[in-house]
């Protein structure tokens, strides 16, 4: 079994990809409860972004709330746009913390979907950037299948690091940093898709109802109207993104 996190379609992305080369099933945990009873030995393994250099809150909430029975080889795969960080110490902690060995974790390089900094505007780049995704996918394919064992991300950090970054994190995903612009529709996209419920539609426009959130940016990426910005300005100039394979989702 494969499970992943994914705001914006790259994890999702990876981890169908890797279902589908082991004849798995990939499930978003969005949708599943962390009560999981695998048959004995069966394949883990947990998708999810990058954020600041460790695993999204939401993951981390869901591995903390995690009961796994059955688990034989387990791996982590991190996408990111260019340095996984902790992820791979980070996960194996937590696991540990849950009497889960994890086994091996690899990083996948993908569209940087953090626009306050990174510019997706140029479609022919960004589409090559998957393009070249492709290979990395592949090569998680077959180290997972042979069974590697080990922390593979690239350019990964100790996890002390975590110590400076994590107060960053914490600050940044304070609701307070969206703004709305005039061109809101009120379609309710936004908080139709939040997978933390962060934000409501009152008299027709979003209100953000919680004081932090997960970060994943999918309110800002799926916006029909690109009404939706973070932070001082960059963010539209720097265009929207969403993985291919999230295209078709409502
Ligand atoms: C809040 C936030 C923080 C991020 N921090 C990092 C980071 O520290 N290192 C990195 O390489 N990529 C970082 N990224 C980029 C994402 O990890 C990357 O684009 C990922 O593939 C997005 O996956 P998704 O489409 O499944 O959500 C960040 C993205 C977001 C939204």
């Amino acid at each position: 079994m494969i499970v992943y996190f994914s705001g914006t379609g790259n994890s999702r992305h990876v981890a169908e990809r890797i279902a589908a080369a082991l004849g798995d099933r990939a499930v978003s945990t969005e949708k599943q409860e962390p009560r999981l009873v695998l048959a004995r030995g069966e394949l883990f393994g947990i998708v999810c972004p990058t954020y600041w250099w460790e695993l999204p809150p939401f993951m981390r909430d869901w591995l903390k709330r995690l009961t796994l029975d059955g688990a034989g080889y387990t791996f982590l795969v991190a996408t990111c746009g260019t340095t996984p960080g902790c992820c791979g110490e980070d996960a194996r902690r937590l696991l540990k913390k849950k009497g889960v060995k994890l086994s091996a974790s690899f990083s996948v390089k993908m569209p940087d979907t953090w626009t306050p900094v990174f510019d997706l505007s140029d479609s022919e780049k960004v589409a090559e950037q998957n393009r070249q995704a492709e290979g990395f996918i592949d090569e998680v394919i077959r180290r997972v299948k042979a069974g590697e064992t080990g922390n593979h991300t690239k350019g990964r950090m100790p996890l002390a690091t975590r110590l400076l970054t994590h107060p960053l994190l914490n600050s940044a995903r304070r609701t307070r940093h969206f703004r709305l612009e005039d061109a809101c529709v009120g379609c309710g996209r936004c908080a139709g898709g939040c997978p933390v419920s962060a934000i409501e539609i009152r008299e027709g426009r979003p209100v953000w109802v919680k004081e932090q959130c997960t970060l994943c940016l999918r309110c800002l990426h799926r916006c029909p109207a690109f009404a939706i910005q973070y932070g001082s300005g960059a963010t539209g100039r720097h265009g929207q993104y969403v993985h291919p394979c999230m295209k078709d989702a409502p």
